[in-house]
């Protein structure tokens, strides 16, 4: 097989670069482990900035998304039950963030995709980078693989290899000789525990909040009658320490109805999944004719909701230069990569790192409490819980930061 573009991961990073490609004439190949139905129930993330969505609608993939998402035009946060509400759409003049799964950007996403006759290839096993020491100008890449269920290897000639495997998946950095790599990684003391659950949430706001004794708690939904939400607990903590009356005691512990809304009910639990929390930068991004996409790249903690947002900047950054590498056979845009996405890593990274520092317990694991300390302490904490509550600045950094 050829193509230009060989693609592997069908996640956002995957399918969004694919759908661009794709709107400029450039044909790709997704090569994706999972099944379809798996990529499109896998539950993750849920909030979509302002230039997720606008990209989305661009690229005609935001039907469903106007439709069903909901809009948030202000986000809470809460210290010991004390409620700030944030008015980022006033504050922005107009920008708002949508709740809308990540598995529906999939979904509609691959819908888009076979609906223009572009290649999306599931359960494909054992993909392989082939002699990523020779990939170069006069080496075009090729991927080994197999398909689910038969055996003969199968082999995928390409221009450009974009690297969209995740965070978990060694396949794509790998194929970066290691004397050139680099990957600075930390793990915070705290883990979620996230919940989807078939009971009302309580209004339909995003709340971030902040209990001194239990920790942080995020109030999202999914719908009027979905809740999802994500507790923060200790790292050595397993499924088997969280029974569902511990989980509801202590969201409703954590989180305080605001506006007068009711408090949360219990109901069924749907889903609950256990996710460290990590962050990470992986660089070089680009290795010749390879490049690392999303979470391929760096890893930002959940609390500031952007790592989907980030994949999906990156597959635009990546699509713009191979557009201008097609059109004008130039290689500037290509070897700009890195450092074009760096500037929206770094910023997206501190703010990440600061939301997720500000609004955790910092005290749950004895043994790491101290590397935490270094970078903020308790009462520093504190002082920018206050800010947070009474300063017009920080409210603006906020709200600009989330939209
Ligand atoms: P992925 O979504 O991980 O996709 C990688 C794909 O590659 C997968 O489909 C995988 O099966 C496939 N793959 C892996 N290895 C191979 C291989 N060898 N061959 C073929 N295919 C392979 N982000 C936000 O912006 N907003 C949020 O509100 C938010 N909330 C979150 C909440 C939680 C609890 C978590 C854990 C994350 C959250 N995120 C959020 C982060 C977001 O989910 C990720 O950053 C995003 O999925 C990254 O997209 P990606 O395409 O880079 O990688
Ligand atoms: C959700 C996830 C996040 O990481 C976040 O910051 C806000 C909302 C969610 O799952 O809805």
């Amino acid at each position: 097989h050829y193509t230009k573009v060989a693609i592997i991961g069908a996640g956002p990073a995957g399918l969004m670069l694919a759908a661009l490609l794709a709107r400029s004439g450039i044909d790709s190949v997704v090569l994706e482990r999972h099944s379809r139905s798996y990529v499109e129930n896998n539950i993750r993330a849920g909030v979509l900035e302002q230039s997720t969505v606008d990209l989305l609608d661009e690229i005609n993939v935001s039907e469903r998304l106007f439709k069903e998402g909901i809009v948030q035009r202000r986000v809470n946060f809460q210290f010991d039950g004390e409620n700030t509400a944030i008015p980022i759409t006033e504050i922005t003049q107009g920008k708002s963030l949508v709740i809308y799964g990540q598995q529906y950007v999939l979904h509609d996403l691959i819908e888009k995709l076979i609906q223009d006759n572009q290649q999306l290839w599931f359960n494909i096993d054992s993909v392989k980078i082939d002699r990523h020491d020779k990939i170069g100008d006069n080496h075009p890449p090729m991927i080994r693989f197999r398909r689910h269920d038969q055996n003969d290897e199968e082999e995928l000639h390409c221009d450009f290899i974009a690297g969209c495997d995740g965070a978990t998946s060694p396949c794509c950095r790998q194929s970066i000789p290691s004397e050139l790599l680099q990957t600075i990684h930390h793990l915070y003391p705290f883990s979620w525990l996230s919940i989807l659950a078939d009971t009302p949430p309580s209004g339909t706001e995003l709340i971030y909040a902040h209990h001194s004794k239990y920790g942080f708690a995020l109030h999202s939904l999914r719908s009027l009658t979905r809740i999802r939400f994500h507790l923060q607990i200790s790292p050595t903590d397993t499924l088997a320490d969280w029974p569902d009356d511990r989980i509801w005691t202590e969201l409703n512990e954590r989180v305080k109805p605001i506006n007068g809304q009711t408090s949360i009910t219990k109901g069924e639990i749907l889903e609950r999944a256990i996710f460290p929390l990590r962050s990470s930068i992986t660089l070089p991004m680009q290795y010749k004719r390879l490049f690392l996409v999303g979470d391929a790249a760096h890893i930002v903690p959940p609390t500031g909701a952007k790592g989907l947002n980030l994949a999906v900047k990156y597959a635009r950054v990546l699509a713009e230069a191979l557009v201008n590498f097609y059109d004008n056979e130039k290689w500037d845009k290509l070897n700009d990569y890195t450092q074009t996405c760096l500037s929206h890593i770094v910023k997206n990274q501190e703010f990440a790192n600061w939301m997720t520092l500000v609004m955790h317990k910092l005290d749950l694991s004895e043994k790491s409490n101290r590397q935490n300390a270094d970078l903020i302490d308790q009462y520093t904490q504190q002082e920018l819980q206050e800010n947070i509550k009474h300063s017009s600045i920080f409210q603006c950094f906020i709200a600009e930061m989330y939209t």
